[in-house]
């Protein structure tokens, strides 16, 4: 039967496969027992794309990128790849999606589910309950500034530059997404910069604030330096509930965050562009963790993020709440019954390969849909 959920599938390298493979048991799953099915496509990206096609990622992927309902990326990169120069890096395929879509909200949520709160590094008392959401700019900032480069000093030294740079449009289109989530939350958001040294974080501090007395005076706004942010992270994470940023600091907070939860390998994130007309907006869906080259091949990676992207995937860009939540309670379940990936191992556990936990999660859905 023909559907109209088109989707585009880019595993990538390292564990993106493995991992992406599950998610196509959790798809065909969906596909038998829930009537939902989707058009799916797959393509190369990162270095598995610069081994065949000599380039991170090809225009005509870009353009299948663009003509499909959500993507659903896998990871890129790995040691065989770290001496190509800026213009090939494998990192370029997601870079490019990003910009080439619009993709300019990230979307990073850091939760700790109850089954895993001893295994963040953190006491389960400082955890426990963790909800928070990461919003990360990610067209713009220092990672595409102009002017870049290195340049040669008439002495012969080198000297390298990068441009952070965010206009009010940038900054407020960023910002009235983290100001619609927190209102669809607890109604709190805080805007991280560095507003004491920076004149583009002075700009994005008066640009949150003039919209928030704007548009959204019903959300309680807070402003932190981004350096506060980081250790307040640590000390009382559940202070926050949304967080919105520029592209570097949200990379940089997003990984701390997830450390929070335990494991990089449980968190997915959503990063989406703004809505057409017709209310679509271009969306992509990739787990947390990079490509893990050191455990790729071996059947161990967890696929619990990839999945739980998939289930982003459901909610954001085809409002599928229930199933959403049905993939992340199947997730959370297994988790309760015992089940651990090397990531997440805890004593008393059992440690089962990427496989047998996609199996598990499978099953833990055929129990609800019986
Ligand atoms: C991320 C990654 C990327 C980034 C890399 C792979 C380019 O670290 O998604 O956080 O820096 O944005
Ligand atoms: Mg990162």
């Amino acid at each position: 039967m023909a559907s109209n959920k088109k989707l585009l599938v880019l595993p990538g390298d390292g564990i993106g496969p493995e991992v992406m493979g599950e998610v196509r048991r959790v798809i065909d799953w969906m596909d038998k027992r829930r009537h939902v099915s989707f058009d799916i496509g797959e393509d190369l990206v990162g270095g598995a794309s610069i081994d065949a096609r000599g380039i991170a990622i090809t225009e005509a992927v870009v353009e299948r990128a663009k003509s499909v309902d959500a993507v659903l990326f896998g990871s890129v990169g790995g040691p065989k790849w770290d001496t190509l120069g800026f213009a090939n890096r494998p990192e370029l395929a997601i870079l490019t999606l990003r910009k080439e879509l619009g993709l300019f909200a990230n979307l990073r949520p850091a939760t700790v589910l109850e089954p895993l709160v001893d295994a963040s590094t953190l006491k389960p008392e400082v955890v426990r309950g963790l909800d928070l959401m990461i919003v990360r700019e990610s067209t713009g900032g220092i990672y595409f500034g102009e002017p870049r480069g290195v340049e040669t000093l008439p002495d012969g030294s080198k000297r390298g530059f990068n441009t952070e740079t965010y206009s009010t449009m940038e900054i407020e289109r960023v910002a009235r997404v983290g100001f619609d989530l927190a209102r669809k939350r607890q109604n709190r958001l805080c805007s991280v910069e560095k507003a004491n040294v920076m004149e583009s974080g002075l700009l994005w501090r008066q640009v949150v604030t003039a919209l928030h007395q704007r548009e959204y005076p019903d959300v309680e706004l807070s402003h932190m330096y981004a350096d506060n942010c980081a250790m307040q992270l640590v000390r009382n994470p559940r202070q926050f509930d949304v967080i919105v940023t520029t592209n570097l600091f949200g990379d940089l907070l997003s990984d701390l965050a997830s450390m929070l939860t335990g494991s990089l390998g449980m968190l997915p994130s959503a990063t989406l562009g703004l809505a057409d007309e017709s209310g679509r907006r271009r969306a992509l869906y990739e787990p947390i963790h990079g490509s893990a080259p050191d455990i790729a091949g071996k059947g161990i990676a967890n696929p619990l993020a990839q999945m739980l992207s998939f289930a982003m995937l459901l909610r954001y860009s085809f409002d599928m709440e229930d199933d959403a939540a049905m993939i992340e309670g199947a997730c959370t379940r297994v988790l309760a019954s015992g089940l651990r990936t090397a990531d997440i191992m805890a004593p008393g556990c059992a440690r089962v390969s990427t496989h047998v936990m996609g199996e598990a999660v499978v099953r833990e859905l055929d129990k609800v849909s019986a």
